[in-house]
C-alpha cells in the first residue's frame, strides 16, 4: 500500500483527494490546521469508507520537524500540497497574510520532504499565475504575470519547488487549476467556508439564502458570445484524478507544469441558465458592473495533461451543478 501525505486534506479539494486516494488503495495522512477547513469532511469520509484516517493537526507556517518527532510516520511516496489561503479578493486586502502563509508552508513542506526523504511533490497551483494573458486560451508556455498577491504567492511557491528539484533531487509536479467546482456525486463532502466568492458558490448559497448576498452577473458587455465572462470550469473529481496520475506517471523531467481544465469555455449566463434547467429552480439575478481585475475569457488547452498524464476530464456542467447543489442543500439542512 502506498502512503501519501496530503496537506490541507480537510479542505474542499483536499478532502476530495483523500476520498479518492482511499478509493484507489492508497493510505493518506492528512496535515491540516483546521483554520479554514473542518474535521467534518474527515469524519464523513471515515464513515463513508469505513476507515480511520491519520490526521496531524498542524499549522504549516511553523516548521514540522518538532511536532512530528514523537509520531511514527510511514514512508511516503509523495506529498500533495494543497494547504494555502486561496481568496483572490482577500489577498488584495491582506497581501502579507498570503505571502507569509503560502510561502512559509511550501518551504516547510520541502524541508519535511528532505528530512523524511519523500521523493515527489504535487503542488496545487492556479490559472491566476497567468494574470491577464494576451490569448483567450492559454497553455503551459504562456508567460506568467499574476495580478493578485494570491496568484503571485502561488507563482513564488512554484519557483521555490523548481529550485528544490534542482538542489535536493526531488521531483515536482505543478498543477495549475482553472475554475474548480462540483462535489462528490453524493454531495457528502465539500467547502465548509461561508465567505462565498466564486460564481458557483455564490449562485447556490445566495439562492438558498446561506449568504446574505444577491446574485449579480459581473458585466454583460465583454466581447464574448453573450457578453458575460467565460471560464473553464472543471469538476473537482476530475481534478483530483489528475493528481493521482501526476504521482503515478513516470515523468521524464524532474519538474513539470500542467494546466487543468476541460478546455471548454462556459459563460456566466450559461451557468445560470443550466442551473435553472438542472435544479428546476428559478434564480433571481441582476446584471451589474464588471468586477475589478476580471478578464473576459480564461480557458486552457489541456493537451499536455492529456498526453503526459494520460488524463481526461469526464464530468459535464450538469454534473458540476447537480453535485454542488446536493452538497449545499445537505449543508443547509445540517445548519
Ligand atoms: C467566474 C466568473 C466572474 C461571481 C478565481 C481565481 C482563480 C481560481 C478560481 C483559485 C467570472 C463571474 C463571479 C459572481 C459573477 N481560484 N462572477 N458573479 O475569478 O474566474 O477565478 O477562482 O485558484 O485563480 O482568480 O472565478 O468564480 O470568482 O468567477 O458574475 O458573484 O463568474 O466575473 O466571469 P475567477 P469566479
Amino acid at each position: 500500500m502506498k502512503n501519501i501525505l496530503v496537506t490541507g486534506g480537510a479542505g474542499y479539494i483536499g478532502s476530495h483527494m483523500v476520498y479518492s486516494l482511499i478509493k484507489n488503495g492508497y493510505i493518506p495522512t492528512v496535515i491540516d490546521s483546521f483554520k479554514t477547513s473542518s474535521r467534518k469532511n474527515i469524519s464523513t469520509i471515515e464513515k463513508l469508507l469505513n476507515v480511520k484516517i491519520n490526521v496531524i493537526e498542524h499549522d504549516l507556517t511553523k516548521p514540522l520537524t518538532q511536532p512530528l518527532k514523537d509520531i511514527k510516520l510511514p514512508k511516503f511516496e509523495a506529498v500533495v500540497h494543497f494547504a494555502a489561503l486561496k481568496s483572490v479578493g482577500e489577498s488584495v486586502v491582506n497581501p502579507n497574510d498570503y505571502y507569509f502563509n503560502n510561502i512559509n508552508s511550501t518551504i516547510n513542506v520541502i524541508n519535511l520532504m528532505r528530512e523524511l526523504e519523500i521523493p515527489k511533490i504535487v503542488f496545487s497551483s492556479t490559472a491566476a499565475v497567468y494574470g491577464n494573458p494576451d490569448s483567450d486560451i492559454v497553455d503551459e508556455d504562456t508567460s506568467t504575470n499574476p495580478i493578485s498577491p494570491y496568484g503571485k504567492s502561488k507563482l513564488f511557491c512554484e519557483n521555490i519547488i523548481k529550485d528544490a528539484t534542482l538542489a535536493y533531487g526531488i521531483k515536482g509536479v505543478i498543477l495549475r487549476y482553472f475554475n474548480v467546482c462540483g462535489n462528490l456525486e453524493s454531495g457528502e463532502i465539500g467547502n465548509l467556508q461561508t465567505n462565498a466568492e466564486n460564481l458557483f458558490s455564490v449562485v447556490i448559497m445566495s439562492h438558498l439564502r446561506l449568504i446574505n448576498k444577491d446574485i449579480v452577473v459581473f458585466g454583460n458587455d465583454y466581447k464574448t458570445r453573450d457578453g458575460s465572462g467565460i471560464r473553464d470550469y472543471i469538476h473537482v473529481s476530475d481534478l483530483v484524478d489528475a493528481h493521482l496520475k501526476a504521482f503515478n506517471s513516470d515523468l521524464k523531467d524532474n519538474f513539470s507544469i500542467f494546466n487543468l481544465g476541460t478546455g471548454n469555455g462556459i459563460s456566466v449566463l450559461e451557468v445560470i441558465n443550466k442551473f435553472e434547467e438542472v435544479t428546476h429552480e428559478k434564480l433571481n439575478y441582476s446584471i451589474g458592473a464588471r468586477r475589478e481585475g476580471d478578464i473576459a475569457i480564461s480557458t486552457t488547452n489541456n493537451s499536455k495533461a492529456k498526453d503526459y498524464l494520460n488524463w481526461e476530464p469526464h464530468y459535464s456542467l450538469e454534473e458540476m451543478i447537480s453535485s454542488m447543489w446536493k452538497w449545499y442543500k445537505k449543508y443547509y439542512n445540517n445548519k
